[in-house]
């Protein structure tokens, strides 16, 4: 079964981010979900006639969390923005959960975005460890590297400089304020109500 780009359309004309920036991103998107595919039918074809060991063999797979990280990264973070203003609801499980492991809402905030100002391009995560039952901002220098095993992202950050260039040349801090206040609480409360029910 081929995975299929999710339409994130209804966010254009949404706060902070133009048309131009977000109709390039989904581009940029859409490209990740079509290599993927394609990736995948040709290892499924490499095994089916038994291309083992090849070095083609060991690079596409060695590509595949590149690819499938790079589709599966954009759907949390575009899911996770929204055109309405909201704040996270502050009976929610999930706001007790940050406030438990990070001492207050703000505190969290300040970190998620420092960590999202820092150099290099990559991603910011809010990841719930259901093991343990903890959150942590995680920083992902690239699709590939760094996630946490078993986790589940809950805000996802796009800091690739694609995100953010064109409205905001190099002032990424700008492009920091302006998602946070475009964050979709509803989805990310909800993301958390799954893990934890
Ligand atoms: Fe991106």
């Amino acid at each position: 079964m081929e995975y299929e780009a999710k339409n994130f359309e209804h966010l254009i004309g949404m706060n902070g981010l133009s048309e131009k920036l977000l109709r390039n991103h989904f581009t940029l998107y859409q490209g990740y979900v079509t290599n993927f595919n394609k990736l995948d039918q040709i290892l499924q074809g490499m095994e089916k006639e038994g291309k083992f060991g090849t070095p083609e063999f060991t690079e596409l797979n060695r590509r595949l969390g590149w690819e499938f990280n790079g589709m599966r990264l954009h759907e949390y973070y575009f899911g996770n923005l929204t055109k309405e203003s909201q704040s996270i609801d502050a009976q929610s499980p999930l706001l007790a959960a940050i406030v438990t492991e990070f001492g207050s809402y703000e505190m969290w905030d300040k970190d998620f975005k420092a960590m999202s100002a820092m150099r290099g391009i990559g991603w910011v995560i809010l990841y719930h460890d259901p093991l343990a039952k903890r959150l942590f901002n995680v920083w992902i220098n690239e699709h590939d590297a760094g996630h946490f095993a078993g986790a589940t992202p809950l805000v996802v950050m796009d800091v690739f400089e694609h995100a953010y260039i064109t409205d905001y040349g190099i002032n990424r801090k700008e492009y920091i304020e302006k998602i946070m206040t475009s964050l979709d609480w509803t989805v990310i409360m909800q993301r958390f109500s799954n893990i934890i029910n």
